[in-house]
């Protein structure tokens, strides 16, 4: 998850070297820094872990975390733990927004914090919960804690208590669990088991029952023991709870447990490679891959599909509030059940189409500059089964929503950062195609707004990740309105991919590098195509469609030939680098391009720069123009070609010297006197803005190299913000 933006990391595994009992205690491991630091610091606590040691059932979590609660230092790093025993640990991503009262009340009972982060109210609360209710399982004790948390999370819990086991658990932040076995699953989806829920809502103190004990401190201490296993672990609220408190709680239940795991052990068949094969009862939730008698199993829970590909294909997306627990080679999945939940619900086991090389550098200096190559490529995995030879454009995963699309009321596009860009880059082409109101929205600001919304409005949510947390949010702000949901992302199995009525995945291919710009491209792409699928049946638009399509063909060949002004961009980059601020202007279908090449410029190499329309500079902006400021201007011969041109102007008669980026068709008698003049091809102005953004992306990432930027991983930023 290195890519993903982060400050320090860190793991937990087992770290008895005792091979008698070689779960009796965790490892944990935690730097503030880079993984390199952590991994230097493992090697220098060699003395205290027999690397050697080998293990028939382990269990390691660990995580590189980006601060949100307590500065990047050592005891702020994760996994966060319970006690100096280590006895709960647990790794997180996402925001605990009650964490405040919680640690309160649970420093009242005596717990002692050691960090400043949200996340160690988890790991105490869950020692609190078992310290009452030492009769627990693992997985009922996450499932109490996670009804008591408010925010996002994506959860993974590691226990001295319970070896050989790990708890997994989300809401709103992305988390999926890799499958990868020796042997073929015996099935390909799992089924979903589920609890009794408490049935009220935090604050709602009135009809308490026990299980959320927070809000009211003490005063509901007295009910929380009403709890009692059911012989088909279905927890069952209506058995009196007096009886429980009676129960004489068992000296060292964890001690039963585990002796009685190191028995199962111990009498495991040795199977002809060595490798234990465990007699477990056959519960029917539980999967194993079973079809071949020695059977072995690794289980990865990640954020991201990325993190886990060099290990396995076969990943399982899990839901808001579901609960993963392995435990003896066994995988279920649980919740708490809502009455929205009723009915049969499983998991399925899908196969990532993504490889190995792809989520490499290759030959390539960082993965920025390999997406950034990579494009002539990917806007042809963009294109692929949807442009077809027969000039038609076919949009499968939004075909048989087409005929309400286009009765709709209006186009509402909602984003943040490079996405937004791209929505503001289709707006017009949408509008001209379709003859429908376009909307755009930032998903932030959309959300502070409580925007009116109609059962007749298609909203469309554009994200690479499909996971940022705004975008979302206004998703499940749209959906319950009645509205019809697009997603249009860059990451199969994402929420907003999995939550959305229907779909346009852009197959970029994965994006690693945190600024985004192949899927930038393939964005404008996506949403040029999903404009000419809404015209398909209009005479009238004939010609400028297939104009459209003649030039998406040829698309590839023209961003290869974008791609040579590399050195050139370079050779600029290295004049100004060292600038304060950067003033990028143009209109029209260019507009975007310079609000996206500001924000490249921005992200990369911390330079302020701004992207203005214009036809706004004579209101404000043309005051800074003079012989010291930097400027780009984008300047294209379409049908705001005479505008850009007073523009430039306007600037070249404040002795600006613009940077000129202009397609090829533009005389050079107009842009005469300018220094530097980047030329891309002419093409369709509706597909230039794809043309003109590349030496932008390119600008950037050498303005950043040469001030020593981490370019993949810039400062403060994450690939995906999963917390609101
Ligand atoms: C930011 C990324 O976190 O989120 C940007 O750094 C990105 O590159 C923005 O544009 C939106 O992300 P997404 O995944 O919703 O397109």
């Amino acid at each position: 998850m290195e890519y993903r933006g982060y400050d320090s990391a860190g793991i937990a595994i087992d770290g008895s070297n005792d091979i008698e009992s070689p779960h009796s205690k965790v490892a944990l491991l935690r730097k503030a820094g880079k993984v390199s630091v952590l991994s230097d610091f493992i090697k220098e606590s060699a003395d205290d872990l027999d690397m050697d040691m080998e293990y028939n059932i382990h269990c390691g979590i660990a995580h590189t975390r980006w601060a949100t609660h307590g500065s990047p230092r050592d005891v702020n790093s994760h996994p966060h733990r319970s006690n100096d025993k280590n006895e709960f640990l647990v790794v997180h991503n996402g925001i605990i927004t009650n964490y405040r009262e919680i640690k309160e009340y649970l420093e009242k009972k005596g717990h002692k914090f050691e960090s400043e982060t949200d996340t160690e109210v988890i790991a105490k609360l869950t020692q609190h919960i078992h310290d009452r209710y030492p009769d627990f399982s693992f997985r009922q004790l996450v499932e109490t804690v996670i009804q008591q948390l408010e925010g996002a999370f994506a959860l993974a819990f590691k226990s001295s208590r319970f070896p050989g086991q790990l708890v997994a658990s989300r809401r709103g932040s992305p988390l999926l669990v890799g499958i990868k076995s020796n042997s073929r699953l015996q099935t390909n989806h799992f089924p979903v088991s589920f609890s009794k829920d408490a049935g009220w809502k935090w604050g709602d103190e009135k009809q308490t029952d026990g299980r959320r004990f927070m809000s009211n401190h003490a005063t509901h201490l007295r009910d929380e023991s009403s709890f009692v296993e059911t012989p088909n672990n279905i927890l069952d609220l209506s058995i009196d709870s007096r009886d429980v408190c009676n129960l004489p709680v068992p000296v060292d239940e964890s001690q039963r447990r585990l002796s009685a795991f190191m028995n199962s052990l111990k009498n495991a068949v040795r199977s002809s490679n060595g490798s234990a094969k465990l007699e477990i009862s056959d519960s029917t939730t539980a999967v194993r891959p079973f079809d071949s008698a020695d059977w072995e199993v690794e289980y990865f829970v990640a954020s991201d599909a990325a993190a886990i590909i060099e290990h396995t294909k076969q990943v399982l997306f899990l839901e808001d509030d579901d609960v993963a627990f392995v435990e003896d080679g066994a995988l279920t999945i649980h919740r708490i059940s809502r009455h929205a939940d009723n009915g049969e619900q499983k998991r399925e086991v899908q196969l990532l189409e993504m490889e190995l090389q792809e989520i490499m550098k290759g030959s390539y200096k960082t993965y920025m500059q390999k997406e950034i190559f990579e494009q002539p490529d990917s806007v042809v995995n963009t294109m692929r089964g949807r442009l077809l030879p027969s000039r038609q454009v076919v949009l499968g995963g939004i075909k048989e929503y087409l005929p309400d699309i286009k009765r709709c009321r209006r186009l509402i596009m909602v984003a943040c950062g490079t996405s937004f860009h791209s929505a503001i880059a289709c707006r017009q082409i949408l509008e001209e195609l379709s003859e429908l109101p376009v909307v755009v929205e930032l998903a932030s600001d959309f959300l502070d707004r409580e925007t009116p919304i109609f059962r007749d409005d298609v909203c469309l949510f554009i994200s690479q990740s499909g996971e940022t947390a705004d975008t979302l949010m206004a998703l499940r702000y749209c959906k319950p309105r009645g509205a019809l949901t697009i997603g249009v992302t860059n990451t199969v199995g994402s929420s907003i991919c999995r939550e959305s009525h229907c779909g346009i995945h852009i197959n970029a291919g994965p994006e690693i590098g945190v600024a985004s710009t192949k899927a930038y491209t393939s964005q404008i792409l996506s949403l040029l195509m999903f404009a000419l699928t809404l015209s398909d049946d209009r005479i009238s638009m004939a010609t400028r469609r297939e104009e459209i399509i003649d030039a998406l063909n040829d698309l590839p060949n023209l961003i290869r030939e974008v791609l040579k002004l590399d050195d050139k961009v370079h050779e600029i980059a290295q004049q100004i680098y060292k600038e304060k601020s950067l003033l990028i202007m143009g209109r029209g279908f260019n507009f975007a391009t310079c609000l996206e090449g500001a924000l490249k410029i921005k992200e990369l190499s911390y330079m302020h720069c701004e992207g203005i329309m214009s036809g706004e500079l004579k209101h404000g902006p043309l005051a800074m123009v003079d012989e010291f400021l930097s400027i780009c201007m984008v300047v294209c011969n379409d049908h705001v070609y005479k505008k850009s041109l007073n523009a430039l102007q306007q600037v070249v008669a404040r002795k600006g010297a613009p940077i000129i980026i202009a397609d090829n068709s533009v005389p050079e008698g107009d842009l005469a006197g300018m220094k530097h003049i980047l030329r891309v091809p002419k093409t369709v102005d509706c597909v230039q803005n794809i043309l003109t953004v590349i030496p932008l992306q390119l600008l950037s990432y050498h303005i950043a190299e040469l001030n020593g930027a981490n370019v993949d991983r810039p400062r403060n930023l994450a690939k995906s913000v999963t917390v609101e």
